[in-house]
Parts: C-alpha cells; structure tokens; sequence
C-alpha cells in the first residue's frame, strides 16, 4: 500500500466543493496553478497531511495516518480502517471519511470517545478502484492514505 501524496483542502475536497473554492481558500500563488493535480500538490502537509507529508505534525504519522485493510469476495468488499489513536476528552479521532478514487464523499463513521476505539467498517460491496481513508484527529488535523480495490 502507498501513501496519498494528493494535495487537497481539506474543507473543499471532504465536502466535494469545486477548484474555485479551493483556489480561493489557498492564495495568489495556488489560484494561479491551473492544473488540479498540481493545485492539490501544493496543499499535502500543510491543509492535510500523510505519512508522506506529514507538514508541521512531522512525529505524528504513527498515530494519525488510518491503516486500512480491505477484504474481498467476489463482488463483496469489506474496508477496515483503524487509527493508533489514544481516545480521551481532550485528544481524541472524531471520525473515518470514505472517499472514492474522485475524492467524493461515500461513507463515515463517527467515534463516541467514550465506548469507541478509532475503527470502523465499512461494506463497499461492487466498487473497485482506489479508496481514500481519512482519520480527523480533533488536534492533529486530517490524515489520509488509501489502498486499492
Ligand atoms: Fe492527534
């Protein structure tokens, strides 16, 4: 499994908005880059973050970057992400967001602090293709990697 190096707001990109947002939200320097890929580049480790490009959490990657295990048969697919996360009222992963390989929106899941540990499943049954995990640290930000379908 790689890490995801995509540069994204993370604002725009978990909530679907279009280039335009994005490049408005990030400066002159990113409004001038015409090329989303690029766009996108410019923003890892710094908007949100990966083990690649872990930013100003450089030491954190061990305990925010989602793990991700998918398990599949035939057109069944299971994705389980988990967070090494500590859970407590003051630093805790507030949830797992499912996006698809065109970053849209699929699926999350919420964590109650209080009985849950940061891992979720998720039934993504006939999809194929790349799958983006994002784990919202409530301190440390959005953490994404992806795997692989
Ligand atoms: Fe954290």
């Amino acid at each position: 499994m790689k890490n995801h190096i995509f540069q994204l707001n993370r604002r725009q990109a978990l909530i679907g908005s279009g280039a335009a947002a994005l490049a408005a939200a990030a400066g002159p320097a990113f409004a001038a880059t015409t090329n989303m890929k690029d766009a996108l580049r410019m923003l890892a480790g710094k908007v949100f973050y990966s083990t690649d490009q872990p930013g100003r959490w450089k030491g954190k990657e061990a305990g925010h970057s989602p793990l991700i295990k998918i398990d599949k048969n035939g057109s069944d697919i299971l994705l389980r992400a988990a967070t090494q996360h500590p859970m407590s009222p003051q630093h805790h992963i507030v949830k797992h967001i499912i996006l698809d390989g065109e970053l849209n929106f699929m699926k999350e899941q919420m964590f109650d602090l209080t009985f849950d540990m940061p891992r979720s499943r998720f039934e993504l049954n006939g999809y194929s293709g790349r799958l983006y995990v994002v784990s919202m640290c409530n301190k440390h930000d959005n953490w994404i990697n992806w795997a692989d379908v």
